[in-house]
């Protein structure tokens, strides 16, 4: 906490989705007198990056990317505002001294700045999954050693946290993860094989940002997400279930042995899980939509499935085998999502590629330092890049 008595805050990833949501829950809970902004980081939008920081009173903005350093430094010239540039800035900025961090940077880039700042003690409002995903323990232990709170952003994880009642782990029988099912729930193989980025980023539900949201359609996202649970809330492969649920309603479950189960549910909207977690344990008043449960007369669930979307199965695989398993599926579909937003490959050639590479590493063990989960993640993309190139090549 600041002198001033307001709450210290960085956000990495201001410029994306969960980023402005933040920013957004932050103006409705008192903004510049509530909160105190430490850092807040952007990559390729710098105008917005500039415009938010003049807004919430940033003490520093950093851009990951160098070459829009002389950008970035001319937007917020003859303000105050520190500006830096660079993996080493984005690290400093999870470094500066907050009490609370939102980790809202997509894919792996987000791993080292947020483990910067559970290192330091932060509370890690956690958006970003690959942290969990390519990390799992090692970044669990970081947290619980630097002695912040981890709490979850992810709809299905902040739901999870949410009915899980303390004291009663040992009662947990299951999770249950909702999934929408994507633009492509009722899609054969045939009709998925031609999309394009264009058509596969349409989520019925969410708006969210480009790689989530084709993870999403991919159902990727959901098999980080399972990943992400099994670390979160410490549990078996087998205690972890998907169902898909078209509405988006129910953001996720928790099954007790009791017979019980415990959901949160809402509108699909980030900020009740972003103002969760800026509050948590307190609940704050939030300008959102509520569930009007006469006009939504229905709530529907239906078996996932892994034929048309492996992505589930492999998730599945690399629970069971562990090791670097997480890290390498994760690093390999962030390479095929790139290829596949290129044109360079089709949807489904996604899980293709990261079960290849996903099968090549198989022996690996786990991680027993960060270094080891950055290798293991730089073998994966490069392994990727080769598939992806043979397929082309192929085509
Ligand atoms: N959106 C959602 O509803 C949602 C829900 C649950 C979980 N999540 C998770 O939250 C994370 C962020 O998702 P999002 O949808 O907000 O993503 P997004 O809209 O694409 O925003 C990503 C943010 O990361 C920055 N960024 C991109 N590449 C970077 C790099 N190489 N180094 C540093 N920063 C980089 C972007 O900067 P620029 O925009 O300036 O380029 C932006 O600030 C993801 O891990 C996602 O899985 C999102």
């Amino acid at each position: 906490m600041a002198e001033t008595g307001k709450r210290r805050i960085s956000i990495l990833g201001s410029t994306g989705s969960i980023g402005v949501n933040t920013l957004d829950v932050v103006n409705q809970l008192g903004g510049r007198d509530a909160f105190e902004v430490v850092a807040i980081t952007g990559n390729t939008n710098i105008q917005l990056l500039a415009e938010q920081a003049k807004s919430c009173g940033a003490k520093l903005a950093v851009t990951a990317d160098e070459t829009h350093y002389a950008a970035l430094k001319d937007a917020l010239a003859g303000t105050d505002i520190e500006t830096a540039a660079g993996r080493e800035a984005l690290i400093d900025a999870g470094g500066r001294d907050s009490d609370w961090v939102m980790a809202a940077i997509v894919g792996t880039a987000g791993l080292a700045p947020t483990l910067e700042a559970a290192k330091r003690g932060a509370d890690i409002a956690l958006a970003n999954k690959e942290c969990l995903v390519s990390a799992g323990d090692l970044f669990v232990k970081a947290v619980e050693e630097g002695g912040g709170q981890l709490i979850p952003v992810d709809s299905e994880h902040s739901a999870i946290f949410q009915s899980l009642e303390d004291d009663q782990h040992h009662a947990v029988e299951r999770i249950v993860l909702t999934a929408s099912g994507g633009p492509f729930r009722t899609w054969t193989r045939e009709q998925m094989a031609g999309v394009t980025a264009e058509v596969a980023r349409a989520h019925p539900n969410w708006s969210m940002g480009l790689k989530i949201s084709i993870s999403s359609a991919s159902m990727f996202n959901k098999a980080l997400e399972m990943i992400e649970a099994k670390h979160l809330f410490n549990l078996r492969p087998d205690q972890i279930e998907v169902i898909v649920h078209p509405q988006s309603v129910i953001h996720s479950m928790v099954g007790y042995t009791d017979g019980s189960v415990l959901a949160q549910l809402g509108c699909p909207d980030m900020r009740t899980a972003i103002g969760y977690a800026l509050t948590y344990p307190d609940r704050p008043k939030l300008d959102v939509e509520r569930l009007d449960f006469a006009k939504l007369a229905r709530l529907d669930f239906e078996a996932p499935d892994e034929v048309r979307f492996p992505a589930l199965r492999l998730a599945r695989t690399a629970l069971q085998r562990g090791g670097v398993q997480g890290a390498v599926m994760n690093a390999a579909e962030e390479i095929a999502f790139h290829a596949f937003c290129a044109g360079r490959i089709g949807f489904l050639s996604m899980a293709d590629v990261a079960e290849q590479v996903m099968d090549a590493m198989q022996e690996r063990g786990a991680a027993g330092t960060m270094d080891e989960v950055f290798a293991a993640d730089d073998e994966a993309r490069r392994r990727a890049g080769e598939i992806i190139a043979r397929m082309e090549m192929a085509a």
